[in-house]
């Protein structure tokens, strides 16, 4: 494996979103005494934070439990496009669920667009907020098909749009395009501050490096963290991307997470308006953002499920390479990832966790549409615990269940779950740690045993066991990332073991070599 100064490659060195390196968040204090409170959200990302500035405004009393930093899981890694247009999924939805739930799938998108637009006028928020038509397009003639279906479903939904033949980008050989007007993009974390400041300015709290465990129920249930303080609360909404509390949900055999990728680059022609997707595999995405008065274009694309296929670096080189056939001149900036979770029906889990936890709310599943689905999911679980009636309650909740493509899909995981979990622990080799590389993460031997070592440009090596604390999988090096990835249900972990993302709660297991 060729460590990224060997490459013949202009990628940056270290994975970085350009949202946080463009904006500074307010920090705040780890909880360190057991509190009480109205309502206890897990998580800070767009989802937690929407939901704890509409319940402080309320007159809630709210506390928010970040594990980490705010913002800086999906919704710091997203390509933030606020749209109700997400990939092809109109056709698809009306032959599962139905029309009147697949048209109430876009109204509730549509409804959150207009809630970000009118509270981005209403606070004067300053995050970069323009309206941006919204653009699938494909290069082949299988996907012309393809987009005369979703085309035909939008004509049966009453969804506004337009079948073309191009699209405003320049040197793509598109051979159809659908076109969905008036739909948004803005600056993620510069929209996430706002809220933030209106969660303290309405009274909530808001607590960082605050990992929650597990849930103790008691009539009131109680959140119980790492640091061994606890928080109480009458209503608890876990919005953690994956649900820290399964609860008998079975959550990690309900979903499974991918990965795609970004290169953040200025360009030398002029990038038109509008936001655009390829509906074709590899899938691409493109939008721009504005960085110091000019524009910087989002490339993104090369998903595959997490812990799967090639050293990840071949992505971002893939991404570059694509930027370079279409711009003249590509000047990569920045490079990040995004990892994102798929139910069985594409639908997001958003509600109450079960009838056995009525007090407890969960927001997951939003394929890669976290803008729109976290917006829909605060508004929904608000609605929820203010007791206001909300039309969207039944079709998001984490109970229903769809026939088709449920059982099929579900099969399909947990078939590639149980050949993962067979098949990793044959991945042996004969290499040794001290054979590794600086800036090398691989498979190593250590007394017979498979290990997991990296090691770091100053020579420092870290060995750690790559079975996964979750259920049993083996971890793999994820190149371009610096991290262990489960290949099963997409637990991640630092190349130190610590756990990045989850299901997993405890650290992989650290070795001592000689
Ligand atoms: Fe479930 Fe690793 S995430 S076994």
């Amino acid at each position: 494996m060729t460590d990224l100064n060997d490459r013949n490659s202009s990628l940056p060195e270290r994975p970085e979103p350009f949202w946080r390196v463009s904006t500074q968040l307010a920090s705040f204090p780890a909880l360190t005494q057991d509190i009480e409170t109205d309502v206890a959200i897990v998580g800070g990302g767009i989802s937690g934070l929407t939901t704890a500035y509409l319940l402080a405004k309320a007159g809630k009393r709210v506390t928010l439990l970040e594990a980490d930093v705010l913002a800086n899981g999906t919704t710091g890694h997203t390509t933030a496009k606020i749209t109700a247009q997400h990939d092809i999924i109109y056709a698809e939805l009306i032959s599962h669920i139905g029309k009147e739930q697949a048209k109430l799938y876009y109204e509730a998108s549509m409804d959150a667009l207009r809630f970000i637009r009118s509270l981005v006028k209403e606070e004067k928020m300053e995050c970069d907020f323009s309206e941006q038509d919204a653009y699938l397009y494909t290069t082949t003639n299988q996907g012309v098909k393809k987009l005369e279906d979703e085309y035909n479903a939008y004509q049966e939904l009453g969804i506004p749009g337009e079948l073309l033949t191009s699209i405003p980008v320049k040197n793509i050989p598109v051979k159809a395009a659908l076109v969905m007007n008036e739909q948004a993009q803005f600056h993620p974390l510069m929209y996430v501050a706002h809220l933030v400041k209106g969660i303290v300015d309405n009274g909530g709290s808001i607590y960082e490096q605050t990992v929650a465990l597990d849930m103790e129920e008691k009539s009131r249930p109680v959140i119980l963290t790492k640091s061994g303080a606890k928080v109480q609360a009458d209503h608890i909404v876990i919005a953690s991307h994956f649900p820290f509390f399964d609860g008998s949900g079975l959550y990690f055999s309900k979903m499974y997470p991918s990965r795609s990728y970004v290169v953040a680059a200025k360009v030398d022609n002029d990038f038109p308006e509008g936001m655009y997707l390829s509906i074709d595999s590899p899938s691409r995405s493109l939008r721009y953002t504005m960085m110091d008065g000019e524009k910087l274009v989002l490339i993104g694309g090369q998903n595959h499920k997490t812990g799967h296929g090639i050293d990840t670096m071949n992505h971002y080189e893939a991404l570059e390479q694509y930027g370079q056939e279409i711009f003249q001149t590509l000047d990569i900036r920045f490079r990040w990832s995004a990892q994102d979770l798929t139910t069985l029906d594409k639908i997001p889990y958003i509600g109450r966790h079960s009838k056995l936890h009525p007090s407890i709310f969960v927001a997951t599943g939003y394929r890669k549409w976290g803008m729109t689905n976290s917006t829909v999911a605060a508004l929904l679980i608000s609605d929820l615990i203010l007791q206001r009636p909300n039309r969207y309650e039944e079709l998001f909740s984490p109970s229903r269940f769809v026939a088709d493509p449920s059982i099929r899909n579900f099969i399909s995981q947990n078939t590639d779950v149980a050949k993962q979990l067979f098949q990793g622990k044959f991945d042996q080799t004969e290499r040794k740690p001290e054979e590794v590389k600086k800036g090398e993460g691989t498979i190593v031997n250590v007394n017979g045993k498979r290990a997991g070592a990296y090691r770091e440009q100053d020579g420092t090596l870290h060995v750690v066991d790559t079975t996964c604390t979750h259920m049993g999988c083996e971890v793999h090096w994820n190149h371009g990332d610096h991290t262990w990835d489960c290949p099963c249900h997409g637990s991640r972990f630092s190349y130190k073991g610590e756990v990045v993302e989850g299901p997993a709660k405890q650290p992989l297991k650290s070795i001592k070599t000689d």
